[in-house]
């Protein structure tokens, strides 16, 4: 594998702020992306996400002025929202489930299960640690994206109780993590600011 063609790929992707609205991505592509987050890692392998995938126009206009009016959402081709599932991931039917596709023996499966119960119970925010998994799919998605020369731009900007309404999700059970837009940009890519890898990096050897 050609490193410099995968390190090009993450210079390639930026949170791009303006889509050209007339280029649709593929099925096959956004497959391909939406695979790339299905396969991403997850605490206890809970698979704390769902992606709803948003091509309706009239939803897109729905959605924008609840998200600080920004472009991205009336102008991508797909806009992937990536929804917590903060109760499956406390429902014992769900997780025994996630455990027990493992072939795990009785002993072992009933070892898990202690075991995450209890760390279920330490849990300050269940709803918080779902969240968190879910941006692990969304780097994967958006790195996915970049390699196949589809653009796209995280969203937190946008007001959480108005998206979930409009989107009829049942926040007792789900929250919207963060929103995915993925389309082709309109404009060239502004510059890449980033800390040099000493600033950052620290090696204990
Ligand atoms: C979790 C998260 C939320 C973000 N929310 C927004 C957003 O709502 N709107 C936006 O234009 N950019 C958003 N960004 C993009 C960042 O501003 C951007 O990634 C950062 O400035 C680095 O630039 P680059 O991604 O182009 O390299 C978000 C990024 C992340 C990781």
């Amino acid at each position: 594998m050609d490193k410099k063609v995968l390190l090009d790929s993450l210079y390639f992707r930026h949170a791009c702020k303006l889509f050209d609205k007339s280029k649709k991505i593929a099925q096959e592509d956004i497959d391909f992306i939406l695979e790339a987050g299905r396969l991403s890692p997850s605490s206890f392998g809970m698979e704390h996400w769902r992606f709803l995938v948003i091509e309706n126009d009239g939803l897109k206009q729905m959605l924008k002025p609840v998200c600080w009016n920004q472009a991205q959402i009336t102008t991508c081709s797909h806009l992937v929202i990536l929804v917590a599932k903060h109760h499956d991931v406390q429902d014992p039917t769900y997780y025994k489930k996630m455990f027990q596709r493992r072939g795990l023996s009785a002993e072992m499966l009933e070892g898990y299960l202690e075991k995450y119960a209890n760390f279920l119970s330490n849990l300050a925010s269940p709803k918080a640690w779902c969240e968190k998994q879910c941006y692990l799919a969304a780097a994967n998605m958006m790195s996915y994206a970049a390699l196949i020369g589809v653009d796209s731009c995280p969203m937190e900007g946008f007001e959480h109780d108005s998206v979930e309404k409009i989107l009829e999700i049942d926040t007792t059970k789900e929250s919207i993590a963060l929103m995915l837009p993925f389309g082709y940009r309109a404009k060239e890519q502004s510059q890449k600011f980033r800390l040099e890898a000493e600033e950052l990096v620290t090696y204990i050897r």
